[in-house]
């Protein structure tokens, strides 16, 4: 069967451009399954990436790799300050988590996000071989699919959404509500992590746009749109190959030696967002230490926060806030040679964290909304050996499947506490068998599996009118 070329689309490219002009970049390095050779799709057909470089200025010219053609698209300052920090991660970002933090409304910002919106679907419009599929990605750009169509009817697009879809009651909060959801209709496949991100979507469109959307394809101008559920994974294969490299376990071993050889390590990775619960357990870490039930030198946390969108308000106030509580709990109860936190705020190498997994007894992955965590994925991917045990989040997407982890509701604090506890206290026969169950799950829906799962469903929309797949 011939298989139709695909682009993809993403806010952001999938590689560090600092590499990318010595044609250097590494493709495996990214976090796309869609550039890896084993995905079917991609055997058969020219793939283009289509995405933003990261930087203000003219867009960076991309080598062509292993079939991939990568064509990046232009923002300028205003457009970063506007579009990504300001529409898309000011009032998008914390109005779809569950509003944790204020959503704020601009008016520029949502001109920005309009215009931004329209250069992407023009950008793709260009560069899409007649008849392809498009899979466009996110929040940044939910205007994309209506435009893209207006322009090339000819296509056959989906759309994922990686974050929650909120509950109409928030959703209702935004002024421009109709527009996006009439955005996100121009798809003939809206994708979703939870059945109920799904349904939230679709009591929205009911609510905002008074179109008629039930159990089944909702119908708009004549044509029909799907909605899906499509959990997020990992490249499971190659994090597991990553974990058992000698490097890392070498590096595994030296940091437990450098902790101090302790009983347990607690180990939590997020980028700094006040999404992920940071505060919530590092409060359930100062009490139990406080308690003197986590004592040291027997436990140690390292807590390693990657910095992210640092000129948004509310990620500089929480990076002070988290430092202030670090400082307190280290000032407080640590002492020379013993802290109690060990804190790294910067971005640290593939090599770095699989080694931190693998040393770590328990990874503390504890958000208060989160889409789907592919940290607690990654991390039941990384131990090859069968070890370590993982604290989650019920409100992350990957407690859904992630069922044998132990579950958390991060704003009981004495129920962290107690759980925590269990987990460091467990048998280890119990924490493998955990593990085990985990390990099933993340092989059996890798990331390459959710691709294939996602465009397998994309069927034409003719196909569609003829024979329809999906809820
Ligand atoms: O879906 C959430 C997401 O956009 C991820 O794709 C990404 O890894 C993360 O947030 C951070 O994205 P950025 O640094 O582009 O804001």
């Amino acid at each position: 069967m011939q298989r139709r070329s695909l682009v993809v689309v993403t806010n952001r490219l999938p590689f560090d451009e600092s590499v990318a002009p010595e044609g250097a970049f590494d493709w495996q390095h990214s976090s796309g399954v869609l550039v890896s050779p084993r995905h079917a799709h991609l055997r058969e057909a020219p793939v283009t990436w289509v995405g933003w470089s990261g930087h203000a200025g003219p867009p960076p010219e991309l080598p062509d790799t292993r079939g991939l053609r990568v064509r990046a698209v232009p923002l300028s300052e205003e457009e970063i300050r506007y579009h990504y920090e300001g529409y898309a991660n000011a009032t998008l970002w914390p109005l779809y988590h569950d509003a944790v933090e204020h959503p704020t409304h601009h008016r520029r910002w949502w001109e920005a996000y309009q215009r931004v919106n329209r250069r992407f679907a023009a950008r793709t419009a260009e560069v899409a071989a007649p008849g392809a599929v498009v899979w466009i990605q996110d929040y940044h750009l939910q205007l994309v699919p209506a435009l893209l169509r207006e322009l090339r009817p000819d296509l056959t697009v989906g759309f994922f959404l990686h974050i929650p879809f909120p509950p109409p009651e928030l959703f209702m909060r935004l002024p421009r509500r109709a527009e996006i959801l009439h955005g996100l209709l121009g798809a003939d496949l809206v994708g979703f992590q939870r059945e109920r991100s799904a349904r939230n979507f679709r009591l929205a469109i009911a609510d905002a746009c008074g179109i008629e959307a039930g159990q089944g394809p909702v119908r708009v101008d004549g044509r029909q749109v799907r909605t899906g559920v499509f959990p997020v994974s990992v490249d499971t294969p190659a994090v597991a190959a990553l974990a058992e490299a000698p490097e890392v376990r070498a590096r595994a071993a030296q940091i437990r030696e450098d902790l101090g050889r302790p009983r347990t390590v607690l180990l939590s990775v997020d980028r700094m967002d006040y999404t992920k619960g940071i505060e919530h357990r590092l409060k359930a870490y100062r009490e139990l230490v406080a308690d003197d039930v986590l004592t040291a030198p027997d436990t140690v946390f390292v807590q390693v926060t990657v910095p992210s969108r640092e000129r948004v308000d509310h990620y500089e106030r929480l990076r002070e806030r988290v430092e202030r509580e670090v400082g307190r709990i280290n000032g407080e109860y640590g002492r020379v040679g013993a802290a109690r936190v060990h804190y790294l705020s910067r971005p640290l190498d593939r090599v770095e964290v699989a080694a931190l997994y693998r040393a770590a007894d328990v990874l503390l992955v504890t958000p208060l909304r989160d889409g789907m965590n592919l940290v607690a994925k990654e991390f039941v991917a990384a131990r090859t050996d069968g070890g370590g045990a993982l604290l989650l989040s019920e409100f992350a997407g990957a407690a859904a499947e992630l069922c044998d982890a132990y579950l958390v509701n991060p704003h009981d604090t004495a129920g962290m506490k107690r759980t925590l506890l269990a987990a460091v206290g467990a048998d280890a026969a119990e924490n493998r068998r955990r593990m085990a169950a985990m390990r099933a799950q993340v092989t059996g829906h890798d990331l390459h599996a959710w691709a294939e799962l996602f465009l397998e469903a994309l069927v034409p929309p003719a196909a569609d009118l003829a024979a329809p797949r999906g809820a």
